[in-house]
């Protein structure tokens, strides 16, 4: 995946939560073409899943060119993607713009297949106004390799789509480590550090921030088990406030332990974590693209913030 891909590189710029403005592809090249669709059921065997993702939204065609199960209850169509795909955006074309048949479609992005794949995060719930023939449904790079619609009602109806279309990129190979109630992955692409942190945003809930001594030994641990190359800085989340010389943890975490590097002077906005043993810190410029490490909570029951899903109007468009 190249850093060329990701929209902002802001310098300087602290991005409030509520601004994170996702990611998009470069290339606008539409993954569904390249995976496989199965559905509930199959509506008369002619309305095959597959429809869906042939290239084709014309509605005209109907059960030529549009997927559809049968009349049932709790239908559900499945996109499985070639591997773990970043997902930006969703593309869903309607049966006929009249009838609100998307009305209430639930979109689950991830690896897991149990309970259909309706147990995966939810990127967003369909309001299908009426006029509406493809809506735009925005994802903000949430990871999966399948995608599943389910209409969740039991009154018996038929799940349809004349065209499934997603934009989004591979996924960047990690590796995690669990400790002290955290789960702790080092990302495989290299970005400048504010896109690592809508990075770790999107995906995870922050970059990382040490805590203690040990945290700083786990990221020896972490840099030895990497399987992929990096960068000898890593991004984690040090900031420096611009009107002062005070760092802190974009996660909020407070700092009451310190490694500087010495000699590291503090001019700069952005800080890092060296990937050679012993670990130290270091200031750097903001605009380097380098590895970083994100973290999110292990316990049951806290659950990642959502930032893409908070305002649903900014996130389903009609056109
Ligand atoms: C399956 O997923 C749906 C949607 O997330 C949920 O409402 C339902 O409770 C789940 N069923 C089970 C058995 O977990
Ligand atoms: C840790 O995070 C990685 C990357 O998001 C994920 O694949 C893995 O399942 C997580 N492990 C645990 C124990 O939560
Ligand atoms: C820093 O503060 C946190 C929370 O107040 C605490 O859990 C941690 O042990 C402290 N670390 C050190 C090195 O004092």
């Amino acid at each position: 995946m190249g850093s060329s891909s990701l929209i902002f590189c802001l310098i300087g710029v602290v991005i409030p939560l509520w601004k994170s403005p996702g990611f998009s592809a470069a290339s606008r090249i539409n993954v569904a073409l390249s995976g496989t669709a199965i559905q509930s059921s199959t509506y008369s065997n002619l309305g095959k899943a597959e429809h869906a993702i042939d290239g084709n939204s014309d509605p005209e065609w109907e059960h030529y060119s549009c997927s559809s199960t049968s009349y049932e209850a709790k239908p559900w169509w499945r996109l499985e993607l070639p591997g773990v795909y970043r997902v930006s955006e969703i593309q869903v074309t309607n049966r006929n713009a009249k009838r609100k048949r998307l009305n209430s479609v639930e979109i689950f992005i991830g690896n897991s297949l149990v309970n259909n794949s309706n147990d995966n995060p939810r990127c967003a719930i369909i309001n299908d106004d009426p006029g509406c023939l493809t809506q735009t449904v925005k994802c903000w790079g949430m990871a999966g390799r399948f995608i599943n619609f389910y209409k969740s009602f039991d009154v018996a109806d038929a799940l349809t789509f004349c065209e499934v279309k997603v934009y989004g990129e591979p996924a960047a190979p990690s590796m995690s480590i669990q400790k002290m109630g955290r789960n702790i992955t080092l990302v495989g692409t290299r970005l400048c550090w504010s896109d690592a942190l809508l990075y770790c945003r999107d995906s995870h809930w922050d970059l990382l921030s040490l805590i203690g001594p040990e945290d700083q030994e786990m990221i020896d641990e972490l840099v030895a088990r990497a399987t992929f190359p990096l960068t000898s800085q890593l991004w984690v989340g040090l900031r420096r406030s611009p009107s002062g010389s005070s760092w802190f943890w974009m996660s909020g975490d407070p700092m009451n332990f310190t490694r500087w590097d010495e000699g590291s002077h503090h001019s700069s906005l952005c800080g890092g974590t060296s990937s050679r043993k012993p670990s130290t810190w270091r200031q750097l410029s903001c605009e380097e693209h380098l590895n970083f490490i994100c973290f999110t909570g292990l316990t049951e029951g806290v659950k990642k913030l959502h930032f893409y899903s908070s305002t649903r109007e900014n996130q389903i468009h009609c056109t």
